[in-house]
């Protein structure tokens, strides 16, 4: 990035929820910004405080110097008065109130940590069913990957009859929502995939 003077920006939609601590996912950023990057992060509340539909995040700015916050700000408030008017205020507010409060601030770190161990959980099981029903093909790599997706390596044929015979959801590149799978459907959802990838053999 620094050889071809490339401007980062960074998308944080999942804080936390890769290793259970915000401050460890967010390695990558503090890296670039101790290199003396300027850059911006766009970060989203959706998923780490359960906010989806109340549009909560931030742009967070970093410059070299504090000389530019001005401009820098009001360039922001143009783009953003011209794009979506008034920012929707309730998500914001109550996050807000959990991040300035120490006690409610640790009471997050910590629903996050389970969170995270949550999904772990989830991907080492399906993992293992998928296994255990010795289900055509490697499944290692979903327990490998991290946050709170998996990409399965479906075809898009499988996932079409993943949904229409087992209405199973998920995207047609075969990525699915690990933090959707819980004790009472897990069983359904690996029988499934092991039907359907054993008729597509
Ligand atoms: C990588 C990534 N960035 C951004 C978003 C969007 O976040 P928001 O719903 O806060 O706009 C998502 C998910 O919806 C995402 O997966």
């Amino acid at each position: 990035m620094a050889e071809r003077g490339h401007f980062p920006f960074f998308d944080c939609a999942y804080q936390g929820f890769a290793t259970g601590d915000v401050d460890r996912d967010a390695y990558a950023i503090r890296l670039f910004v101790d290199r003396g990057f300027e850059l911006l992060v766009a970060e989203s509340f959706a998923k780490n405080m359960g906010l989806y539909g109340e549009r909560t995040g931030c742009l967070h700015a970093v410059c070299k110097s504090s000389e530019v916050i001005p401009q820098v700000s009001s360039q922001l408030n143009r783009l953003s008065r011209a794009t979506i008017s008034t920012a929707s205020a309730y998500g914001a507010k109550l996050a807000a109130t959990v991040l300035q409060d120490p006690r409610l601030y640790e009471e997050w770190l910590l629903s996050m940590q389970d969170m995270s161990r949550r999904i772990k959980t989830m991907r080492d099981a399906l993992r293992d069913k998928l296994v255990a029903l010795a289900t055509p093909g490697s499944w290692d790599h979903v327990s490998q990957q991290i946050g709170m997706f998996s990409f399965t390596g479906l075809s898009k044929q499988q996932v079409d009859t993943l949904r229409n015979q087992y209405h199973l959801y998920m995207t047609d590149d075969g990525r699915i929502s690990v933090a959707g799978l819980n004790s009472h459907n897990i069983d359904y959802v690996a029988q499934s995939i092991d039907a359907v990838v054993r008729s597509s053999v």
